[in-house]
């Protein structure tokens, strides 16, 4: 049995994923290790550096029993009989594949550290989400072993969503473990099922060979993607047409073979992984030369991007055409509700765009104010923070919302409305908030995928 478990890269996956593993394994001692010493810092403290409702909880039930944080990768490394690699593997910007495939340098010196450092044989595992055939690259430069170190590397994608980590690793949908088809490489699957095991049922647990299990976690968050752009592109249809998106959805979606989840239309989809995933897997299809399935999924986000720029146009068709001078509030800029993440948010590309068009923009949100600001506070003086949304609101020519947060359903819209200028546009980007009860107030309401409720 494994007694000692490092996970190299505290973000927001190694971070919750340790915190569960260490909650229901307590003779197990876990380690993150992350060469940002602040974020370590942090999540040392008990305060973690991130937003994931539930998280500090599950954190503080075993830091300083058998979890801890450290900055101290190498040490670790020599201490550890299993090594989760969870680092970031962001798309590339540079050199070939740019735009597409992914960045594996953090991955790779990851690789390299382990082999220096380990001092015992080590069964490597994959937690980050990597290009297919990843892992045998990590055991080539393994072949360069010293007498005495022994590694087996297996792939263990993680599924959990953000502002659901917690309730996702607790209750996972399915475990899925690839290893290679020989003894060892069965031996190190059965000691990671054992550590899944005291939690999860064995029969959510899928082993698959290493492949099979890589090309899984982009399969998925492609299949994911997919429905999203489906359904936005359905949104697009209605809009044109006076159908209403959700009841185009719902009647999809009681169709049990369809099922009902992600159907729901929107400014596009954002976070760190959808698009980076899918260019990844266009990227690995053109390298084995399936140019026409390479195209499928590459249209999934060019969808994603038009559905965000569908919607700054209809904006600005709206709202007479010019945007110059104009307030605008955005309510939310985090990619998804419960999370204070913002990378890839659509608020990103959407606040850009309405720059753009010389318009002042006021961004509030419960979590991602700050990481607005790191985006923007330094390009424009155009651009105000404000955690209030009745302050955002206040004197603004139109209000949008481009994230699901529940607070934003609980507002006083004839309050905002009283404070805004005439006339008052809303223009709803998530189908948060009822358009009939928004129009007898007074606004102009214009929400995805659903008829225009003008009023003047
Ligand atoms: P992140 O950027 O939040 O965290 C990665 C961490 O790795 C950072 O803290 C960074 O400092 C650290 N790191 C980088 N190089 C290092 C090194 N050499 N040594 C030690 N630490 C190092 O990224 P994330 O969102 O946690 O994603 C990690 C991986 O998991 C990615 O491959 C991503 O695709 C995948 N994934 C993410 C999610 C998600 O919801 N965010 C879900 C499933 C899978
Ligand atoms: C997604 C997957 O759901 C996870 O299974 C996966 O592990 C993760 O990516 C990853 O690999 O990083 P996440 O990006 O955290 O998780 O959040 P989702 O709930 O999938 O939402 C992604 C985006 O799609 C958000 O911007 C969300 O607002 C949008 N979305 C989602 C819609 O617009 N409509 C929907 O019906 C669902």
């Amino acid at each position: 049995m494994i007694k000692r478990l490092l996970c190299i890269g505290a973000g927001y996956v190694g971070g919750p994923t340790m915190a569960v593993i260490a909650q229901h394994c307590p003779d197990v001692e876990v380690v993150v290790a992350d060469i940002n010493h602040d974020r370590v810092a942090a999540w040392q403290s008990g305060r973690p550096p991130i937003f994931e409702p539930g998280l500090e909880e599950v954190v503080r039930r075993s830091l300083g029993r058998n979890l801890r944080f450290t900055g101290d990768v190498e040490h670790e490394i020599g201490e550890a009989e299993m090594i989760f690699v969870s680092v970031n593997t962001p798309t590339k910007t540079f050199g070939q594949g740019a735009g597409r495939a992914a960045d594996l340098q953090y991955w790779e010196k990851t690789a390299r550290s382990i082999l220096h450092h380990a001092r015992r044989p080590v069964i490597v595992v994959e937690k980050s989400t990597l290009p297919v055939r990843t892992a045998e690259a990590m055991e080539r430069i393994f072949k360069n072993r010293r007498q005495g170190q022994r590694f087996e590397v297996l792939s263990n994608p993680e599924f959990l969503a953000e502002g659901t980590a917690i309730t996702d690793l607790e209750s996972p949908d399915r475990v899925l473990i690839g290893g290679a088809e020989t003894p060892a490489g069965q031996a190190a699957i059965d000691e990671l099922v054992d550590i899944y095991a005291r939690w999860v049922p064995r029969e959510r647990i899928l082993t698959a060979n290493v492949w099979s299990a890589e090309l899984s976690k982009l399969a998925a968050n492609a299949f994911l993607a997919q429905r999203v752009s489906s359904i936005n592109a359905i949104s697009a249809i209605c809009e044109q047409t006076g159908a209403d998106i959700l009841s185009v959805a719902t009647a999809i979606g009681t169709d049990r073979r369809i099922g009902s989840q992600f159907l729901r239309a929107g400014v596009g989809f954002g976070g760190s992984c959808f698009q980076k995933d899918i260019l990844n897997l266009v990227y690995l299809c053109e390298q084995h030369g399936l140019p026409e399935v390479a195209r499928y999924w590459e249209a999934v986000v060019t969808l994603n991007q038009h559905q965000k720029e569908r919607f700054v146009r209809r904006m600005i068709r709206v709202m007479f055409n010019t945007l110059a001078g104009k307030r605008i509030a955005l309510f939310g800029f985090a990619f998804k509700a419960n999370t204070g993440d913002t990378r890839e948010s659509p608020a990103i590309q959407i606040c850009q765009e309405l720059l753009a068009e010389q318009a002042h923009v006021c961004i509030t949100d419960p979590q991602a104010l700050e990481g607005a600001r790191q985006v923007f506070s330094a390009s424009t003086d155009r651009v105000a923070f404000e955690s209030d949304p009745y302050k955002a609101a206040d004197g603004a020519h139109a209000v949008a919302l481009l994230t699901d947060w529940a607070e934003y359903r609980a507002l006083d819209y004839r309050r905002i409305y009283a404070a805004m200028e005439r006339p008052a546009f809303l223009f709803d980007g998530r189908n948060q908030l009822d358009p009939e009860e928004l129009y007898q107030i007074g606004f102009n309401v214009y929400a995805i995928g659903r008829p225009d409720r003008t009023s003047l």
